[in-house]
């Protein structure tokens, strides 16, 4: 094989629960969970990715398993340095290109300045030559393909691992964002929690996880589905299993799927009139694996009695969004800020 000469443009979404990489002409060529794990001791890295997803509550002592962007911000500056540094060194090496790229970063609006310069310096590390951030909601709306240059008021949700990012975009630029530190993993925790209240019953966060994306939902609907649950008895301490049924796990995500909708509705009371109108046209867009629960956009339409649509492919939408922005010259000035 031999080197490309030419750079190859990266876009990347750095997000609580999942990292995303577009490469500029091939699309997402890297979708892993945003996971590190490391030694207690030294610190050292001893995997990245899926590899220390799997590790999650499986660890001896002395391995950490750490997800370093908590609810929606980073809380563990040098270890997310590193596992950027890691999956952008890793699509440039499958690229096998010598020169370095450009790199459009898509980021929680509300991330600090402190922040920004870890994320730029990440990227310059792991061999960026230009760096762009650009918001998260900005992203996920033209990744979900609606009309952002154009005066006119877009709604965006972007249901996350850790936040839910509520924005009102018009000309290329956010009119009014609220957020919740509530999302996915607070789901994931509402229905650990649930069955430790109601069932004496210890099980693990990957296990929470799989019981919201098979079984929970927002609003009534379909068969009533039941799923066997296995945990440690908290009373016994001797694993035990039992039995879930959908109803259940409804009541057990209602405090954080309403805390979205209110999320919602106190965007849009603080959303000015002209732009209200343009959404009570276009309806209210989500974004981000959040959205993918059963129900959600029914729930959140009954609730503000506007039309809600899933945008396809919800969980790709910030990078493939990043990724239009690294094709567009004229939009990376409107609606990116270089590191
Ligand atoms: N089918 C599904 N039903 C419900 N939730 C789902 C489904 N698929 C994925 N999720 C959840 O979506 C969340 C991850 O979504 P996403 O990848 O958009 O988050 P993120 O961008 O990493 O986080 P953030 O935007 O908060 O930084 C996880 O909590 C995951 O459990
Ligand atoms: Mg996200």
């Amino acid at each position: 094989m031999f080197l490309r000469t030419f750079s190859r443009d990266l876009a990347i979404d750095l997000g609580t629960a999942n990292t995303l990489v577009f490469v500029r002409g091939e699309g997402i060529v890297l979708n892993e969970p945003s996971t590190v794990a490391i030694h207690e001791s030294d610190h050292s890295v001893i995997a990245v990715g899926s590899e220390a997803k799997a590790m999650l509550g499986r660890t001896p002592g002395n391995i950490r398993v750490i997800q370093p962007l908590r609810d929606g911000v980073i809380a563990d500056l040098e270890i997310t340095e590193r596992m950027l540094g890691y999956f952008i060194s890793k699509t440039q090496r499958r690229l096998r290109t010598i020169l370095k790229p450009r790199v459009v970063i898509g980021v929680p609006s509300g991330i600090t300045q402190v922040e920004r310069r870890a994320v730029r310096d990440s990227a310059r590390h792991a061999g960026a030559r230009e760096v762009y951030l650009v918001e998260g909601p900005v992203a996920a709306a033209i990744g979900a393909g609606l009309p952002v240059q154009e005066p006119g008021g877009n709604l965006i949700v972007d249901v996350g691992g850790g936040t839910t990012e509520v924005a009102v975009i018009s000309m290329a630029g956010v009119i009014f964002c609220t957020s919740a530190r509530v999302a996915g993993d607070a789901m994931d925790e509402a229905i650990l929690q649930y069955i430790r209240k109601h069932y004496n019953l210890l099980i693990g966060e990957r296990q929470a996880e799989e019981i919201k994306i098979t079984l929970g939902s927002a609003c009534p609907g379909g068969d009533r589905r039941t799923v066997e649950v296995k945990g440690r008895d908290l009373a016994d301490g001797i694993p035990k299993t039992i039995v879930l049924d959908e109803e259940e796990i409804r009541e057990a995500l209602r405090e954080p799927v309403m805390t979205i909708v209110e999320t919602v509705r106190t965007c849009l009371e603080r959303t000015p009139p002209e732009l209200a109108g343009d959404i009570v046209d276009r309806g209210i867009v989500i974004t981000g694996g959040g959205s993918l629960l059963r129900g959600l956009d029914r729930l959140l339409g009954q609730e503000t009695h506007l039309p809600v649509t899933v945008a396809q492919d919800p969980m790709s939408c910030v990078v493939l969004g990043a990724g239009r922005i690294l094709d567009e010259l004229d939009l990376l000035k409107r609606v990116a800020a270089p590191a």
